[in-house]
């Protein structure tokens, strides 16, 4: 993978992982790649024969930019997370939105198709997840942002179906999902909610994308209104799962990969 920084990414630990599991002969490394220099870093890959790589802040345009060819959302987001080498030829993937909604389909039985989506944030993991919700036949995408305009250019991602909202409609759809990095251990936002809680409703979903601390401050206080709520441990398993599954052609070893990020983030007390 690059990205910068990189130190602190779970990736390795979680393909490292998933590659014993399924006894490939593989590695998984991170490099920390200063801003600028991704495509000379995807010269690197061509020349050595990386098989794929991961591509993290703040890489993911510049990446886009520099691949030979992009799939139609990769393209859409102009943002990529996953490259797979076919000899010299680089595609560029976006695992982000798809990871996330295996994720939410598998833990809560979520169907998007027909369904009512709001998300909070307009950055680049929101982008990814309002494009997932929109292609996967969601009926709307509601978008709430700090920053209205960056929510309005989030919502034209959807397909047709998006609108900027207030985090006052929220209790409006069927499926909230926070993806700011509010609530995230280390960054101003810890400890707090994205939104006001009271806003929500019974029989509503709600996805966290933070992941850590696991109960986040929004999924306790989601479930104390008897709300179901997930953490965002599943969207880095799965879009992890699904660049494991590109490079490898293997069918990721999810259980295994799910228990090395739950043992990685029991151990990090820092
Ligand atoms: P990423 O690409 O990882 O998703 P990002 O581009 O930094 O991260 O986006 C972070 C998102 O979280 C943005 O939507 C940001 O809101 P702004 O567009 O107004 O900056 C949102 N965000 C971060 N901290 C926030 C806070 N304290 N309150 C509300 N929104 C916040």
């Amino acid at each position: 993978m690059i990205g910068h920084p990189v130190r602190h990414s779970l990736s390795p630990v979680i393909h490292n992982a998933a590659f014993a599991a399924v006894g490939l002969d593989w590695v998984y490394l991170a490099f920390d790649v200063a801003p600028g220099e991704a495509a000379a870093a995807l010269d690197g890959v061509r020349s050595l024969g990386v098989e794929g790589l991961n591509v993290t802040m703040p890489h993911k345009a510049a990446v886009a930019a520099a691949v030979d060819e992009l799939t139609p959302t990769a393209a859409a987001l102009g943002a990529v997370n996953c490259v797979v080498r076919d000899g010299r030829r680089l595609v560029g993937h976006n695992t982000d939105g798809g990871g996330f909604l295996d994720a939410l389909e598998l833990e809560t039985g979520f169907v998007a198709e027909g369904s009512r989506c709001a998300v909070v944030g307009a950055g680049g993991a929101a982008r990814a997840v309002v494009r997932a919700l929109a292609e996967a036949g969601a009926a709307a995408v509601g978008v709430a942002n700090r920053t209205p305009e960056k929510a309005a250019a989030t919502a034209e991602l959807a397909c047709g179906v998006g609108s900027v909202v207030v985090p006052d409609e929220l209790g409006g759809f069927d499926l909230v999902v926070n993806a700011t990095s509010v609530g995230m251990k280390g960054t101003p936002g810890a400890g707090q909610v994205p939104f006001d809680p009271s806003v929500l409703q019974a029989g509503q979903i709600v996805a966290d994308i933070v992941y850590e601390p696991t109960d986040t401050p929004l999924v306790v206080a989601a479930r104390r209104r008897g709300v179901v709520a997930v953490h965002g441990v599943g969207m880095l398993v799965h879009q992890a799962a699904r660049s494991f599954e590109l490079w490898t052609g293997h069918a990721a070893p999810v259980a295994e990969v799910r228990a090395a990020v739950e043992r990685a983030l029991l151990g990090d007390t820092g």
